[in-house]
């Protein structure tokens, strides 16, 4: 097999093989194949696209390309959940509680945050002490004993993505569907779950900008899992503002917090409950929506699921007095009210505008080696929809320097549009693909 013609053969419109597939992903993750015969493949799928069985090989191959985690030492149905990821997207912090206190066994791989979305693992090592570098043996155990890990994602799983992404990133061939697609899903496949649930953000905060564009790429990655026998559900909601109230790694532990006591955001709540009422009719724990709404609300009353994120939290060297005091959560010196600069409604949010001034105040990473400010962020105020008399405060922002803190706010301003006339609102779950 030559690399040259399976170039030529997409080129022309041709539709590749699995072994061709094999062959390639096999040959290039040893460096046999280079960079530019890899370029010009991509950049043939990227015009002539992939059909369902390619972009089926494609997620196989690179899954297979590295290690595969074998889950089968624990006991029950793992469902796995991934979000495409957002501003104040918190998520896992709340909904992997939920789901372990009704029974399903959590096995979670997760990330560190690179640019304006932040990740589950930093929003996590605000517990003091809190490690999420663990064995796969004690992350196995953790789920047996406690029901719930997580565990930072391992550098050989699914090294064939690592090495082709990056490679996407720089020849202009990152956005076709299926491209994304098989990438995102060789690293859920590779990480062993039977069940995956998606969260796939839509709107000025998501990768995905348009609704069109989230249904088609949920419905790629859908296809993908299903195909792979692995029951697979997306769920598309809105990332065209802010997720709940709190952007900032602390700021949205404590936010999380409330949710499992009972007292989060209306939005943040309803998305965690309509993610965790697919978790556990995919993981054979309710009948229907109605029955796992009822199990989800359960353990939020008797506090079974904040004593849960307690539990996980020791069990992984975190200190979790805090998860009952958030007032050990690390907290900035500085806290100001951002305030509307005239009245109105609150037309428009711009949404990545948001987690860039989180980053700007030192919550996020610029790069991959940048330290980050655990404390610092913003909780809004008022939200899309929401009226404000000039004076009245958008934001408390929470900072820990005074050049930083006054360059974010004026950032800030600029993401809120204010006008007369009051917007119609889009609901936040825009549907649900089986
Ligand atoms: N996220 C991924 O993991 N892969 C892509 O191709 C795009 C976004």
């Amino acid at each position: 097999m030559r690399m040259y013609d399976i170039i030529m053969k997409k080129r022309n419109g041709g539709e590749l093989s699995k072994e061709e597939i094999d062959f390639f992903i096999e040959q290039y993750t040893k460096d046999d194949i280079p960079d530019y015969q890899v370029s010009a493949l991509m950049m043939a799928i990227y015009f002539q696209k992939m059909t369902e069985a390619e972009t089926l090989a494609l997620t196989m191959a690179m899954a297979k390309s590295g290690d595969m985690l074998d889950l089968s030492a624990i006991e029950g149905i793992k469902v796995d959940k991934h979000s495409t990821g957002g501003v104040g997207d918190k998520t896992t912090l709340a909904l992997t509680p939920m789901v372990a206190a009704c029974g399903i066994p959590v096995a979670k791989m997760s990330g560190r945050g690179l640019g304006h979305t932040g990740g589950t693992i930093d929003k996590l090592e605000s517990f003091e002490g809190f490690s999420t570098g663990i064995s796969t043996e004690q992350f196995v155990e953790n789920v047996n004993e406690i029901g719930i890990a997580i565990m930072g994602q391992t550098a050989d799983l699914a090294p064939a993505d690592k090495k082709l992404y990056a490679l996407r990133d720089v020849t202009a061939t990152v956005d076709n569907m299926s491209l994304i697609a098989s990438s995102i899903m060789s690293k859920k496949l590779a990480a062993g779950a039977d069940a995956i649930v998606l969260d796939v953000k839509t709107g000025s905060g998501a990768f995905m900008k348009t609704e069109e564009d989230s249904f088609a790429l949920a419905k790629e990655m859908v296809q993908i899992g299903n195909n792979a026998g692995r029951k697979t559900i997306a769920v598309i909601s809105d990332m065209d503002q802010p997720l709940g109230m709190a952007v900032g790694n602390a700021l949205e532990v404590e936010e999380a917090i409330a949710t499992l006591r009972g007292e989060g955001p209306a939005d943040f709540t309803k998305l965690v409950m309509t993610l965790g009422v697919q978790m556990l009719i995919a993981g054979g724990k309710a009948c229907d929506e109605e029955e796992a709404g009822k199990m989800l609300e359960g353990v939020i009353a008797d506090g079974s699921a904040l004593k849960k994120l307690a539990q996980f939290v020791e069990a992984q060297g975190g200190n979790p007095a805090a998860v009952y005091d958030t007032s050990l959560l690390p907290k900035a010196s500085i806290v100001r009210e951002i305030k509307a600069p005239a009245t109105g409604y609150i037309n428009r949010i711009t949404c990545d505008e948001i987690g860039i001034c989180s980053l700007m105040l030192g919550g996020g990473r610029e790069t991959k080696e940048s330290e980050i400010d655990l404390a610092v962020g913003l909780v809004l105020q008022k939200k899309m929809g929401d009226f404000v008399k000039e004076g009245d405060a958008l934001a408390l922002i929470h900072a820990n320097d005074e050049a930083k803190c006054e360059a974010a706010t004026k950032r800030f301003l600029q993401a809120y549009t204010i006008t007369d006339a009051n917007i119609q609102k889009l609901p936040l779950i825009r549907g649900i693909l089986k």
